[in-house]
C-alpha cells in the first residue's frame, strides 16, 4: 500500500517489536503503533487497533512469536506457551485466520528446545506475513479478469489493505484492474456500526486514486435496482467447506438482493481463510460485540476535535452482531490466489 507515495505493510515485525498502523484512528490520522509483548499484541487484536481476517492471522503469528520468546525466559516453556496461546486466541472469535496462523507457529515450535523455537517462531511468523501479502496480491490478478473497463463494482466493509498484511481479498482485482488502466467506480457501504467501509475502504480508494461513493448500507438495493451496480465483491472472515461465508455483518442481505438482481456476486479469500473442520456456516462462531458500537457514534467535528457521540435514548438497548452467514447458493464464484471456483469446490482450495 501507498501512503502519501510511501509504502506501508498493515503490520509488521522488527526483532520482535510486533508494528502496525493505529486503524481506529484512519482515516483522520496516519500512525504507527508498536508492541513488544505478546499481551499487548494480543490486546490489540481485540480492541481493533488491527482488524481484517488476514492482517489479524498475521497479527497473532507474530504475537505467538512474542509468546515463545517470553515462554523461554519461564520455567515451564511449554505450559507458559500454552497460556500464551490460549489469549490469542481468546482474542476475537470468527476470523479463521487467526486460529491459522496461531496453530502453525504452535506446531512448528512445540516439539523444539526453547532457543531453537525463538528462531522458527519467527520465520513461520514472517511466511505466514509474506504468503498473506502474496495471496492478496495473487487475488488480484486473477480476479482483474472478472472486471471489464467501465464496471460498477460494490464492496462491503474492508477487504483491502487494511485487512490484510498488503493489497487485501475484496479490493485486490479493483486495485489490480484499475493499474491494468480500466476506468472502475466503486460503491462503498459504510458498514455499520464501525464503519470499515466509509473510514477505511474509502481512504483506500482515495489513496489509489479510484472514484467511488460512500453510500449507506440501506441504500444498496436502491442502487442495484436502478442499474448501477455491474458485480459485487466482498472478503470473508472464515468460510465453511460447503461454501457458506462469515463475512461482516450485512454480507447476508447484500447477497440477497445481488441475487434477486442476477447481479455476479464474488468473495474474495486466501486458503487461510477456509476452516477444513467446519461444515457449514451454521457452524461458525459469531461475534457480538459491545452494544456501545451501535448506540454511538465516533468521528472528528469541523472544528477538529475527535470523540464518541451518543446517538440513541439514553435507555435505548441494542445488539450486535459483528458478522452474518451468506449461504453458498447465494455466491456466484470465489476469487482466490490460484482460480476462481464455485462453493462446492471450496474443499480444493486448501
Ligand atoms: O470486524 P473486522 O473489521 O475485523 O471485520 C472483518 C472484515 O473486515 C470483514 O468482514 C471483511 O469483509 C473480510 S476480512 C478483511
Amino acid at each position: 500500500m501507498e501512503v502519501n507515495g510511501k509504502h506501508f505493510q498493515t503490520v509488521w515485525m522488527e526483532n520482535g517489536i510486533v508494528k502496525m498502523i493505529n486503524q481506529p484512528l484512519l482515516p483522520h490520522q496516519f500512525e504507527i503503533v508498536s508492541y513488544s509483548t505478546c499481551a499487548d499484541t494480543a490486546n490489540a487484536i481485540t480492541t481493533m487497533v488491527v482488524r481484517g481476517a488476514g492482517a489479524i492471522g498475521a497479527t497473532a503469528g507474530f504475537a505467538m512469536a512474542q509468546a515463545v520468546r517470553e515462554a523461554t525466559l519461564s520455567a515451564d516453556f511449554r505450559s507458559k506457551l500454552l497460556k500464551m496461546r490460549e489469549i490469542i486466541i481468546q482474542t476475537r472469535p470468527t476470523a479463521q485466520n487467526l486460529f491459522y496462523a496461531v496453530n502453525r507457529v504452535f506446531r512448528a515450535v512445540e516439539e523444539l528446545p526453547p532457543e531453537k523455537a525463538i528462531l522458527v517462531a519467527d520465520q513461520v511468523a514472517q511466511e505466514i506475513a509474506k504468503e498473506d501479502a502474496l495471496d492478496g496480491e495473487n487475488i488480484g490478478k486473477i480476479g482483474a479478469e472478472l472486471i471489464s473497463d467501465g464496471m460498477r463494482i460494490m464492496t462491503h466493509c474492508n477487504a483491502g489493505w487494511l485487512g490484510f498484511v498488503d493489497w487485501g481479498s475484496a479490493l485486490s482485482p479493483i486495485y489490480a484492474a484499475s493499474r491494468q488502466g480500466k476506468k472502475l467506480f466503486v460503491w462503498v457501504d459504510e458498514t455499520r456500526p464501525r464503519l470499515q467501509g466509509a473510514r477505511l475502504t474509502s481512504w483506500e480508494l482515495i489513496n489509489e486514486k479510484i472514484p467511488h461513493a460512500i453510500i449507506a448500507d440501506n441504500a444498496a438495493g436502491y442502487f442495484m435496482q436502478k442499474g448501477e451496480v455491474d458485480m459485487m465483491i466482498v472478503g470473508a472472515d472464515r468460510v465453511a467447506l460447503n461454501g457458506d461465508v462469515a463475512n461482516k455483518i450485512g454480507t447476508f442481505e447484500k447477497a440477497l438482493l445481488a441475487n434477486y438482481f442476477r447481479i455476479p456476486f464474488y468473495v474474495a479469500i486466501p486458503p487461510s481463510t477456509i476452516d477444513k473442520d467446519c461444515p457449514d456456516g451454521a457452524a461458525i462462531p459469531i461475534e457480538e460485540r459491545s452494544n456501545d458500537e451501535v448506540l454511538y457514534g465516533y468521528g472528528i467535528s469541523d472544528d477538529g476535535i475527535t470523540g464518541r457521540i451518543r446517538l440513541a435514548p439514553a435507555q435505548a438497548a441494542a445488539r450486535n452482531p459483528a458478522f452474518d452467514i451468506t449461504p453458498a447458493a447465494l455466491i456466484s464464484g470465489f476469487i482466490t490466489p490460484t482460480g476462481i471456483v464455485t462453493p462446492d469446490q471450496i474443499k480444493d482450495v486448501i
